[in-house]
């Protein structure tokens, strides 16, 4: 990977000052995709599937190209890739729809204490409504899901597993694939949150055999406010609407409406046309580069910083065994949001505090840690440049280094 030529895309790294750890949180994104985003805007910036003219029917052929790219990109098949407006409603819908319609009292739900506020709440949500109950997988001394513990919770009662792919904090990958076979075996239905993990690593959905997965484009070079839902598509044809208005709908009567097949029947009023359009390009971006390069260059990255950060006094990691770009560390005695001001302060962007999981930061014991993830625009000197911070920050705050 020629990481100093793809630095040349993202026009907020072009003059070298900004050291950007928080990919975790919104990647940045490469010009290719807001030339693409632009092109929308200023070539056609009208609405798709409704016009008949042919700027329109351009407009939806870009569209639904990209709908296209991204299917083949997950290897699903383009009717089971629905817009949505990020992993956040993607997996609110799987729990608004098919875990209402069809938990009932004395279902069991597993989750576990590593996820994402988006992944657990809907699904508690649903739990509180239905009178189900929520079942945690037991994580092991360093904080991962195991085959041999989600073994240990699932039951006759599960009738859905909901748990990420790649955490947000500690940055593991979940065996998500063994765990999907099991709970196929048991008869419940699997939801993937994938939103850390189709940014950074090749994936299969046909491969994990996966009922849902979700994900959001922000995370992976893409525009804000798109993101998808992936469902096989017996189930999502069977699954009720949760958003009713124009364009997801075949007949309406005074008393009675039909609604479209996946993937319209979940996607209702004017869409994101240019999130979509510029999701496609990111896609492509990406794909370019290639997700195992990526993978191996972050975690590479991830390694070189622990390695450095283990000499350092008075730090405390939580994640050494990260799979992925992901670092969860504390200065100690040092509150996280006073460190990631400190290192603002060297133009070091990162992340401090309980990052929508609120449930490993309390299983780790802290009030918060601060984060840095790593994606392919990172470089050894952004890396150097962090650890020197890490260390005037320790410096500054504490007696360590005196
Ligand atoms: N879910 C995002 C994060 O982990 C925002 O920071």
């Amino acid at each position: 990977m020629d990481v100093k030529m793809i630095k040349k895309d993202f026009p907020v790294l072009n003059d070298n000052s900004l050291v950007y750890l928080d990919t975790a949180a919104s990647s940045l994104k490469p010009i290719q995709v807001a030339n693409k985003v632009n092109e929308y805007y200023l070539e056609s910036g009208v609405n798709v599937h409704r016009g008949v003219y042919n700027l329109s029917y351009k407009t939806t052929e870009l569209y639904e190209n990209s709908r296209q790219i991204i299917a083949d990109f997950i290897g699903a098949k383009f009717e089971e890739v629905i817009f949505t407006r990020g992993a956040s409603a993607s997996l609110n819908l799987v729990a608004s729809s098919y875990g209402m319609d069809n938990i009932v009292e004395g279902d069991e739900i597993i989750v576990s204490e590593l996820e994402h506020h988006s992944s657990v709440l809907p699904w508690m949500n649903v739990a509180k409504k239905k009178k189900a109950k929520l079942v945690y997988v037991p994580l092991t001394s360093e904080g991962r899901i195991t085959v041999e513990n989600f073994k240990k919770v699932i039951t006759k009662k599960t009738k859905v597993v909901a748990l990420n792919y790649v955490s947000n904090v500690m940055g593991y990958i979940a065996p998500v694939k063994e765990i999907i076979k099991i709970a196929h075996d048991f008869g419940a239905v699997v939801s993937v949150d994938a939103a850390q993990a189709v940014p950074h690593k090749a994936v299969d959905v046909k491969e994990l055999d996966c009922d849902f997965l979700s994900f959001s484009a922000h995370k992976m070079c893409g525009p804000s406010g798109i993101g998808i839902l992936y469902g096989k598509l017996d189930l999502l044809n069977n699954m009720e609407p949760i958003e009713f208005g124009g364009d997801m709908n075949d007949n309406v009567d005074l008393f009675e409406v039909s609604y479209k097949d996946s993937p319209y029947r979940f996607e209702t009023g004017t869409p994101p046309i240019a999130q979509v359009i510029g999701f496609g390009e990111a896609v492509k971006y990406l794909e370019n580069i290639g997700l195992d390069n990526i993978l191996e260059h972050e975690f590479m990255l991830k390694e070189y910083v622990v390695n450095k950060m283990k000499q350092i006094k008075g730090i405390t990691i939580y994640n050494e065994s990260s799979d992925t770009g992901i670092i969860a560390f504390n200065i100690d005695g040092v509150h996280p949001h006073d460190a990631v001001t400190y290192f603002d302060g060297d133009n070091i962007s990162m992340r401090a505090g309980h990052h929508c999981a609120q449930l490993i930061i309390k299983w780790l014991k802290v009030p918060a840690t601060l984060r840095a993830s790593f994606y392919l625009y990172n470089t050894i000197e952004d890396c150097d440049k962090f650890i020197e911070s890490v260390k005037k920050a320790r410096d500054f705050f504490t007696e360590v280094g005196f």
